[in-house]
């Protein structure tokens, strides 16, 4: 990965100079909460009305504390706290824990919280498995699935997370009892059990936990393991092998280390942990749903987070990163943005990286991810892209903003910050579900907690009452004769 030039203008800003200035700028832009943050808390009075259009647009599926997207004003919270603020703050480890557990750990936590995920992060059994196909004519989107399915194989040879005990306060169900007045195990009340996959004949209550594979366990155990899957993936597909995970290096910086076989620098790291953070949760999102619908069927969690990474595959939802970069290398010079966003508009085709279904404002996190990639514009892979870039936001701001409420996205600059970091084209938005795995496995295991089987309906426009007609007496118009 060729170290980036300083661009000139920002040879004297640092990186933390320019999240610093970016976080500020954006919450000014942001503006202050409006009074809806007092509804946090109010119980949900079920059923609620709500407008509904097309594609579920509009439609309240369920109640949820992990996150929140104002589209009107552009802003995003996870569990409270503003995704903006998180970017300078936090890290993607800290992030993941606030959404599943829902609050900032204290640092006893955290590091409980981080060692699982440092464990968590050797696959070799997995990757064995995954290797076994043909992963470089694969889209890298549907190696991913499969990965994260051979994950759930690999751990259903044992029961995973409902018996793996908390190493603290694990006691074995079957430890000695002492003779005292107490005729009971000492540790019973908190027994761990560890279960193998035992015949049907074992009492339901061990079944069910052999089968709860939405445990707290398994969400770590995917958050940290899809980056592995990922960086393997992105590695055989250049014909190189996988790297074994550094257990000294953050995630982010692990993650970059296991694509691309060197350290990466603390700045290439903390850009990444920032991209992360930046795409860990957004609401009802379609492979988010996705995840959800799967989850409420009492799928197990693989399933349903496999389905969310299948929704994210396509290109108007996770795959635009991939295509912005394409769209720019397409327009070339900024000389040509304006024709050819004239000619684009035109044909009623889409600017890819612009436009959302809940933001009708700038979103939050291009207001980061805009910023850092002026901060990398000067690498040599992405020069010239990020000026076309600039230019293309301008005019299609102009055109399409006020009019239809059309800014850029989250996929608008990601493409070109991960360019930068020598993360390759195809693998753009696998990175982006390595993030996505922390709000897919906060929101599956939060509905869980009240599950109710995803069930909506459709207006049916079909034909009624029809007699049968036998084949032969069908012409061929399809009339009846
Ligand atoms: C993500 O849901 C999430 O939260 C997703 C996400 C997440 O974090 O999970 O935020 C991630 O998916 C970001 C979006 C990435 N996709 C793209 O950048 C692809 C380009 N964007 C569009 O396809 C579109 O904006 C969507 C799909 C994102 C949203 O589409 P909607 O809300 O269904 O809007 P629409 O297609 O009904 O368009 C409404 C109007 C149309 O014009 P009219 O027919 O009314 O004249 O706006 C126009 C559209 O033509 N329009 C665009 C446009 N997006 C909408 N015109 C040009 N370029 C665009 N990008």
């Amino acid at each position: 990965m060729a170290k980036p030039r300083r661009n000139q203008s920002a040879k004297h800003t640092t990186l933390e100079q320019t999240i610093r200035k970016a976080t500020r700028q954006a919450l000014h832009d942001i503006g202050e909460s409006t009074p809806e943050a007092a509804w946090v808390g109010n119980k949900v009075q079920w059923p609620v009305t709500c407008t509904v259009g097309p594609g579920l647009e509009g439609a309240i599926a369920c109640e949820s504390s992990v996150g929140y997207v104002n589209g009107a004003r552009g802003n995003l919270i996870y569990r409270g706290y503003d995704v903006v603020e998180l970017c300078e703050s936090s890290t993607f480890e800290e992030v993941a824990f606030l959404l599943l557990y829902g609050d900032l750990p204290t640092r006893r936590e955290f590091e409980s919280f981080n060692q699982r995920l440092v464990q968590y992060r050797f696959l070799p059994h997995t990757l064995r498995m995954m290797m076994s196909s043909p992963l470089e004519q694969m889209h890298p989107m549907a190696a991913l699935r499969l990965g994260t399915i051979l994950l759930r194989q690999r751990l259903s040879w044992r029961d995973q997370d409902a018996g793996e005990p908390e190493e603290s306060e694990a006691i074995a169900a079957d430890e000695d009892t002492v003779p005292s007045e107490e005729s009971e195990q000492q540790g019973e009340s908190r027994a761990e059990y560890q279960f193998r996959l035992w015949p049907a004949d074992k009492p339901q209550n061990v079944r069910k936990s052999a089968d709860n594979s939405a445990g707290i366990q398994t969400c770590l155990r995917l958050i940290s393991g899809i980056a592995t899957l990922t960086a393997a993936i992105a590695r055989i597909r250049n014909e190189k092998l996988p790297i074994d995970p550094d257990p000294s290096l953050g995630y982010a910086a692990n993650l970059l280390y296991m694509m691309h076989g060197i350290r990466p620098s603390p700045e290439e790291a903390r850009i990444l942990d920032i991209a992360l953070i930046l795409h860990a949760d957004h609401g009802m999102n379609a492979s988010t749903f996705a995840a959800m619908v799967v989850a409420s069927t009492m799928a197990d969690i693989y399933a349903s987070v496999t389905a969310g990474i299948g929704a994210l595959s396509g290109p108007l939802h996770g795959g635009a990163n991939e295509a912005v970069i394409e769209q720019l290398q397409a327009i070339g010079d900024p000389s040509n943005v304006k024709a050819w966003v004239v000619k684009t508009l035109r044909n009623k085709q889409k600017v890819m990286g612009f436009g959302h279904r809940v933001y009708k404002a700038y979103d939050p996190r291009a207001r980061i991810l805009g910023p850092l990639a002026k901060h990398l514009s000067g690498h040599p892979s992405i020069a010239g892209m990020y000026q076309t870039a600039t230019t293309l936001e301008k005019e299609v701001v102009a055109a399409l903003g006020r009019k239809k409420a059309i800014f850029p996205n989250v996929d608008f600059y990601s493409g070109l910050v991960y360019q930068a970091l020598g993360i390759p084209l195809p693998m753009f938005t696998p990175i982006f579900a390595v993030s996505r795995m922390a709000g897919w496995t906060a929101r599956v295991f939060e509905y869980l907690k009240n599950n109710r089987i995803f069930r909506p309906r459709a207006i049916y426009t079909g034909p009624m009452d029809l007699a049968y007609v036998p084949m032969n007496q069908r012409n061929e118009t399809g009339e009846n004769t």
